[in-house]
């Protein structure tokens, strides 16, 4: 029998991954917080829910279309906001966006990105939307200054994370004393106008604070951010949507409907802040039940496989958002490679649609899968009829 070299699925990326990258930026990519309970959970949560499949249904055309804030995109399937793809491969957010441009869907791109905003998006096409992921810097003037490029470059909303009051404690990174290596520049950070105003000298960043302090000013986290502070004055400084990312709590999701948000992402950000928490695949349904409809839902955390965005659509996210998988399959490949990560994603997620006999992502609900409890009370009510049945046989040996 022959074997493909080529990866067949994500955990061949991750495997391949795991060999041609530097030992330091591969435990950044893959490190969680503390024993790393809630990365571990994000994956294994996903097993609790069957698929509860459908049959004999003409599912000859399939249709992952869907819309997102109002517009029409290719596929629910989008990339989640990673600092530093540099660190994968030299071509970086470029090779991303490339890739994700060929897919369709929403990329997400992170204000730690080593490549500049303006020259991510310029890869892209209008077959899918690009988001810009915010952190509130110390000094919220250089974060303003991110909103407004974001606006003008044509990104349709802005993702503002809020769990990260401080940074979660990496352990791997703490081992590997894991720093960006020199050739790496946070480019969204130095100022575009400062290049041209003074004759072809390289661009110095915002307020001509050095690159690594403001770096360490978003690692350092903002824990004087608030609902009350924040949201207001990102609505008075943009038009764009603002998007929560990193609600766990049906609690929170309200709020952020009260606050005039647009969306919420359920996420824990890859299990790399608190550790403890919910898997995001079990949040979710919190989450969506307390948005009733009034905002758009939206998931990241642990999703490997086609059959993983199927049950978060099912248990009602808009759209489902991968991040490692992408940095694996740039690390194996660049925009090859990450293309390849969301093509074995999108064609698994079209598989398991004709698998259990759904055309169109409007026709996934809850009816299509089982979840943990349900599973359990199927499972009792089984045991409970044959119990029955064997008391029937056992009464009519008797006769
Ligand atoms: C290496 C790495 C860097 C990340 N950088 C950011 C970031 O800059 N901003 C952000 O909001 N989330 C960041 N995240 C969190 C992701 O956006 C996302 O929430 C999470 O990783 C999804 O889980 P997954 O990796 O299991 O797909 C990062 C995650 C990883 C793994």
């Amino acid at each position: 029998m022959e074997f493909t070299n080529s990866p067949v699925c994500i955990k061949d990326l991750e495997h391949i991954a795991s060999k041609v990258m530097h030992p330091s930026a591969l435990s950044y990519y893959n490190s969680g917080a503390d024993d790393e309970q809630t990365k571990l959970d994000n994956i294994a949560a996903f097993d609790k829910y069957r698929i509860h499949p459908r049959i004999l249904r003409n599912v000859t055309a399939i249709s992952t279309e869907t819309t997102i804030l109002g517009q029409q995109i290719a596929t629910p399937l989008g990339i989640a906001p990673c600092a530093m793809h540099m660190l994968a491969h030299p071509a970086g957010e470029l090779a991303t966006s490339r890739a994700a441009a060929q897919h369709g869907g929403v990329m997400i791109l992170s204000t730690l990105s080593t490549i500049a905003l303006e020259r991510v998006i310029a890869e892209g096409n209008s077959d899918m939307q690009y988001w810009m992921q915010l952190y509130v810097l110390s000094d919220w003037s250089i974060t303003e200054k991110i909103v407004q490029r974001s606006e003008r470059a044509g990104f349709k909303a802005l993702v503002l994370t809020v769990d990260m009051p401080i940074l979660g404690r990496r352990r791997d990174d703490i081992r590997t004393r894991f720093i960006p290596p020199p050739h790496i520049h946070l480019e969204n950070f130095f100022d575009p106008e400062s290049a041209s105003n003074s004759e072809g000298a390289a661009p110095s960043t915002y307020n001509d604070v050095p690159e690594l302090l403001l770096a360490a000013s978003v690692a350092g986290g903002n824990p004087a951010v608030t609902w009350d502070n924040v949201i207001p004055w990102l609505k008075s400084i943009t038009k764009l949507p603002i998007i929560l990312k990193g609600i766990l709590t049906a609690e929170d999701t309200k709020l952020a409907i009260s606050y005039g948000c647009a969306g919420v992402i359920v996420s824990n950000h890859g299990g790399r802040q608190l550790d403890g928490t919910l898997a995001s695949i079990d949040a979710l349904p919190h989450v969506v039940e307390a948005a009733e409809d009034k905002i758009e839902v939206y998931m990241d955390g642990g999703v490997r496989k086609g059959s993983d965005i199927f049950k978060a659509l099912a248990l009602g996210a808009r759209a489902v958002f991968v991040a490692r998988p992408v940095l694996w399959g740039l690390a194996y490949d660049g925009e090859a490679g990450a293309k390849q990560a969301l093509d074995l994603l999108q064609n698994e997620l079209k598989l398991t649609m004709m698998l259990s006999g759904t055309r169109t992502i409007q026709e996934i609900d809850d009816s299509y899968v089982l979840e943990p409890v349900t599973q359990w009370i199927q499972s009792s009510v089984r045991r409970q009829k044959r119990a029955n049945h064997n008391d029937i046989e056992e009464l009519k040996s008797k006769l």
